[in-house]
């Protein structure tokens, strides 16, 4: 029906952590729209391991209001049972080494001929992943197995030393280059686009350097807080939760250099080359140039709680919820050129935006307003331009009028662009791995971290208390006041801007 998709159409799939969130939110409904579109492999099963008594039938039983609640298509009932004839329940507990006798059992009795591509697919906690690998290799499952692939979620470990750890064993078990690690906001649509921006439009691949470029802003607000993640979230914090991987990442694809092609590895090669060469402002003027802050509340309510009184966090907590910080890229591109980035939670819209505002030009007598582009990742998915012309009339004067492209405006847009974990399956199926990030870049920006952390109490850098569903800490704006900048949002683009 789907034709040749895959270099493999008998693909296993076997899913730990299958009654977890990221399995309902995201992995049922991914690979319910693939169904839907005809794009599984011909052969298909996932093998879905969670420790709660489900039979299968009681498991799509389940499935179907997470499917319902969370897929971009509805559910039709033909495309539905022909999904739930591939999805079988296994119950296990994988901290339970006896266990995996018994999938080893299931799988050679799915798979008797080892002809499938297996995907091992850990939606657990990274704590998780040395356990299962190791138990998977002493049953004799997957040890170097050049078919086998792996896919794992950020954040890979705590800190530099546990995620090398991790990937040690990983490693060992499962051929390098068959492990797929998630960073999902690569598979955003705006976040591929950057690269098509730059790259298929003589216009901005030939201004984007430090001659023509002011600043760089990277934002990702969101107005969730950290709902039932307290436990994880309070020894993390937005530093490693979203500027260690998001944010990061998309900060090399709009500063890297041209892949020398379109392969993963050249992509991944361009990334890294960047992203080693990124750094935070030292001494000092890292004090100012590092704002963190942390989400309270002036009356409290069962929905709407300060962070120390979220479920699992510590009462004192000095962990951040939000973080604004001043970078840099050491390279001819783009030296001297302040890259602002900032992320928080229960900010007052969630919104994830790049913008790159250009120098000032003189003209007439007059300066102009800078050029503002701005590609817009989420919800909206757009690309918004502000330029300059001359205002109609005698009178000679400038005015800042704009352009707006509004991809997610468009109905069609919307329905046929895939999630992003929809787009990350089928890539891993497909044996792509551009879209997923490799080990070096992890290492390389846990180590970015590692530093950042180790210089924030030395250059005593303050936590500082936001309202929820507000702006953030103010100190975030003065920062950028003092350098004779500001945030690139509604206020400042003008009344016409649509957000
Ligand atoms: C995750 C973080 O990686 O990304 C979460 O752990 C965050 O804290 C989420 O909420 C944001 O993803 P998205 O796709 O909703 O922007």
């Amino acid at each position: 029906m789907n034709g040749q998709l895959f270099n493999n159409e008998n693909q296993l799939m076997i899913l730990f952590g299958g009654t977890g969130d990221l399995t309902f939110r995201k992995l049922l409904p991914a690979l319910y729209n693939l169904q839907k579109t005809d794009r599984l492999p011909t052969r298909f099963r996932v093998l879905i391991i969670g420790r709660r008594p489900y039979t299968s039938e009681s498991y799509h039983e389940q499935m179907r209001s997470w499917i319902e609640g969370n897929a971009r298509f509805r559910i039709d009932e033909e495309s539905y049972q022909r999904f739930c004839e591939k999805v079988e329940y296994f119950q296990m507990d994988f901290n339970v080494p006896d266990g995996y006798g018994p999938l080893r059992e299931r799988l050679n009795t799915l798979d008797p001929d080892r002809s499938a591509q297996r995907v091992y697919y850990f939606a657990v906690s990274p704590a998780s992943f040395v356990v299962i690998a190791q138990d998977l290799a002493k049953a004799g499952l997957a040890t170097q197995n050049p078919q086998d692939l792996i896919i794992i979620e950020k954040p890979f470990g705590d800190d530099l030393q546990t995620a090398s750890e991790i990937n040690e064993v990983l490693e060992t078990v499962f051929v390098p280059s068959n492990i797929y690690r998630i960073d999902h906001y690569l598979a955003k649509e705006m976040v591929q686009n950057v690269l098509a921006i730059r790259f298929a439009n003589v216009i901005f691949e030939g201004i984007w350097n430090r001659d023509y470029i002011d600043n760089i802003q990277i934002s990702a607000a969101e107005t969730v807080g950290v709902e039932t993640r307290g436990n994880y979230y309070d020894h993390t914090g937005a530093i490693k939760d979203m500027v260690q991987n998001h944010l990061l990442q998309i900060l090399s694809l709009v500063t890297m250099e041209k892949p020398l092609d379109e392969s993963a590895r050249s992509i991944h090669d361009a990334q890294y080359a960047v992203l080693a060469k990124v750094r935070f402002p030292q001494g000092e003027e890292l004090g100012s140039s590092l704002v963190v802050g942390q989400y309270t509340v002036a009356r409290e309510s069962e929905e709407n709680r300060s962070y120390r009184h979220e479920e699992k966090v510590d009462s004192q907590s000095m962990t951040e919820t939000y973080a604004a910080l001043k970078l840099e890229v050491d390279t001819p591109r783009f030296k001297d050129v302040p890259i602002y980035i900032r992320t928080g939670k229960r900010m007052h819209k969630r919104s994830t935006e790049i913008a790159i505002t250009f120098k000032k030009s003189f003209y007439h007598g007059e300066q102009a307003k800078n050029d503002v582009l701005l590609i817009k990742v989420q919800p909206d998915e757009g690309v918004y331009f502000r330029f300059n012309i001359k205002k109609p009339g005698q009178e000679y004067s400038l005015q800042s009028v704009f352009m707006d492209f509004c991809q997610s405006c468009i109905y069609e847009n919307r329905i046929n662009t895939p999630e992003a974990y929809e787009r990350l399956l089928f890539a891993a199926f497909a044996e792509d791995s551009s879209l997923f990030t490799s080990w070096d870049i992890a290492k390389n920006n846990w180590q970015f971290i590692e530093d950042l952390n180790r210089e924030m109490p030395r250059q005593n850098v303050q936590l500082y208390f936001y309202e929820s569903f507000d702006d953030g800490p103010v100190q975030a704006r003065e920062m950028l006041e003092r350098d004779g900048r500001e945030w690139v949002e509604e206020k400042v683009l003008g009344d016409d801007f649509q957000a």
